[in-house]
C-alpha cells in the first residue's frame, strides 16, 4: 500500500519536495504525541511535522473549536467582512507580542508572513536593502528566498532585495569559535559594522533574523547579541524583524518568544507553524506606524480565515491555560541533560544544543569539526527503527533536530531520550 503510494507520489509530485527515510511513511492517525503509519507501526513524534503540531494530535479543545466554526456554515468569508475569530486572535497576539501599539496581519504561511514583513519594512524605510543572516531560512517566495542564507534552500538567484549577510552567531566553527562569550558578541557587532560600511549604501531597511535557526540546524547566537546589534541598527533607524516561525509560543522554554533571550523588542515579528497546530495560520505583528506602511490595497484571501483563526484561538488558549512554556523548559531539560550525559562525549558528536523543546545534535568526523551527514542519517534511520520520529537539517545535513509537541510528558521525554541515545550510539559505529 505504502509502496504503491510512493510510486504514485513520485509520478506526480516534484522531486525537489523531498521525503524523509529510505522507506518513506504515511501517517494515518495520531493521538497526543503518537502517530501511526499505514503499516500499523506507532511512533513517538519528536518533530511534529516540523515543529508545527505544537499541541500534539487530536486535541479535543482544538477539534471542537474548528467543528463549532464549521457548524456555522461559514468556512470562508474573506477579509472584506468582519471575522470575530480573527479580531480576537489578533488582540491576543498583539498583547503577547511585547510590541507596543501592535497591529497584526494574518497570512497562510511563514513565507507569506516574512514577505509581508519585508514589504512593510522596505516601504517604511523607502529602501530595498536588507541585512540577513548566513545559514538562515525564511521561506520560498523570491523575497523570502532572497534573505535565506543556505544554498540547499535557495532555489533561485532572483532577488527583489539587495541583501548583505551577517555572521550567524555559530560558535562551533568560523568567526566566533574559540572566543569567550563577551568577545563573541563584540566580534559579531564588529562584523555588523563592517558589513554596513562595506556592503550597503547605508540606508538599510531592516535586519531579519531567526532567534534559533530552524532549517539551519538550531544554530543560535549568544544571548544578548540581538540587543547589541539593535544598538547599532538604532543609530540609523534600521528595523529589526524577528522570524519566530519556529521559536515562538514558549517553545524555547525560557521565554515566550525567542527574541526575549536578547533583551530587545523587535519592530516586526513573524509567526506561523505552531499557532494553527496544523491549520494554515501565520502572520506578522508590528508597530502600527511600520505595519501601516502599505500604500495600496493588500489582502490575503485565506489569511486568518474563520476556521484557521478558530483553531488559532483554541491553540493559544490551551497553550496559556496549561503553561506549556514551563512544560517545554521541564521536559526539554530532561532530553538535553540526558543527551549531554549519554552521548555528549562521543567523538562523532560535536555539540548538543538548543533551548526548551528545540534541541539538536550535530555530527562530525571524530577529531574534527568536519560535518558527517552519513552519521546523522544513520542516527535518523535508527530513531525511526526504534519508534521515534525526529528531524534532520543543518547547512551540511549533519544535524538531528528535535521539536516535539509542547504537551510532551516527562515519561515521553525519557522514552524518546532512551531511543535517541541508543540510535546515536549505534550511529557512532561506522559500518564496515
Ligand atoms: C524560520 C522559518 N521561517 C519561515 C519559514 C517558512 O514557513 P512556511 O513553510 O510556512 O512558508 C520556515 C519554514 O520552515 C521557517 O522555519
Amino acid at each position: 500500500m505504502t509502496t504503491d503510494l510512493l510510486a504514485r507520489h513520485r509520478a506526480v509530485l516534484p522531486s525537489w519536495m523531498p521525503l524523509y527515510y529510505d522507506e518513506p511513511i504515511e501517517l494515518v492517525s495520531g493521538s497526543g504525541r503518537r502517530v501511526t503509519d499505514a503499516r500499523g507501526r506507532t511512533y513517538l513524534d519528536f518533530f511534529g511535522g516540523v515543529l508545527t503540531t505544537m499541541l500534539g494530535y487530536d486535541i479535543p479543545e482544538v477539534r471542537e473549536a474548528v467543528e463549532r466554526q464549521l457548524r456555522t456554515g461559514v468556512v470562508h468569508s474573506s477579509t472584506l467582512y468582519l471575522i470575530r475569530q480573527q479580531v480576537e486572535l489578533a488582540e491576543k497576539i498583539a498583547r503577547l507580542s511585547g510590541i507596543p501599539d501592535a497591529r497584526v496581519f494574518f497570512t497562510n504561511s511563514g513565507t507569506e508572513a516574512n514577505e509581508a514583513a519585508l514589504l512593510v519594512a522596505t516601504n517604511h524605510r523607502r529602501s530595498h536593502q536588507i541585512l540577513a543572516v548566513r545559514n538562515s531560512y525564511h521561506g520560498r517566495s523570491y523575497a523570502a528566498m532572497g534573505v535565506t542564507g543556505n544554498r540547499g534552500w535557495s532555489a533561485s538567484p532572483l532577488n527583489p532585495l539587495q541583501v548583505a549577510w551577517l555572521h550567524s552567531g555559530e560558535r562551533l566553527r568560523g568567526l566566533l569559535a574559540r572566543l569567550g562569550p563577551d568577545e563573541q558578541v563584540d566580534a559579531a557587532v564588529e562584523d555588523l559594522r563592517e558589513v554596513l560600511a562595506t556592503q550597503t549604501a547605508g540606508d538599510v531597511a531592516a535586519l531579519i533574523a531567526e532567534p534559533i535557526q530552524g532549517v539551519g540546524g538550531f544554530v543560535h547566537p549568544p544571548d544578548g547579541l540581538f540587543a547589541a546589534w539593535k544598538k547599532v541598527l538604532d543609530e540609523t533607524g534600521i528595523l529589526f524583524i524577528a522570524d519566530e516561525v519556529q521559536t515562538g509560543w514558549g517553545r524555547t522554554g525560557e521565554h515566550f518568544w525567542g527574541y526575549q533571550a536578547h533583551d530587545v523588542t523587535p519592530d516586526l515579528l513573524t509567526f506561523a507553524k505552531g499557532i494553527g497546530n496544523g491549520f494554515a495560520l501565520a502572520g506578522v505583528v508590528g508597530r502600527a506606524e511600520v505595519l501601516e506602511s502599505v500604500p495600496a490595497i493588500s489582502f490575503s484571501t485565506f489569511g486568518g480565515n474563520p476556521v484557521s483563526t478558530a483553531a488559532g484561538n483554541a491553540v493559544l488558549d490551551y497553550l496559556l491555560d496549561h503553561d506549556l512554556q514551563a512544560n517545554a523548559a521541564r521536559t526539554g531539560a530532561i532530553i538535553a541533560d540526558g543527551l549531554r550525559a549519554a552521548v555528549g562525549d562521543l567523538d562523532c558528536v560535536a555539540e548538543v544544543r538548543g533551548k526548551g523543546l528545540m534541541l539538536a545534535v550535530e555530527f562530525v568526523h571524530p577529531g574534527s569539526t568536519e560535518p558527517d551527514p552519513a552519521c546523522a542519517v544513520r542516527a535518523f534511520e535508527a530513531c525511526k527503527a526504534g519508534g521515534l520520529l525526529v528531524g534532520k537539517g543543518g547547512l551540511h545535513g549533519n544535524v538531528l533536530r528535535m521539536g516535539p509537541p509542547l504537551t510532551l510528558t516527562e515519561d515521553e521525554a525519557r522514552e524518546g531520550l532512551a531511543i535517541l541515545v541508543d540510535a546515536i550510539r549505534a550511529a557512532a559505529v561506522v559500518p564496515a
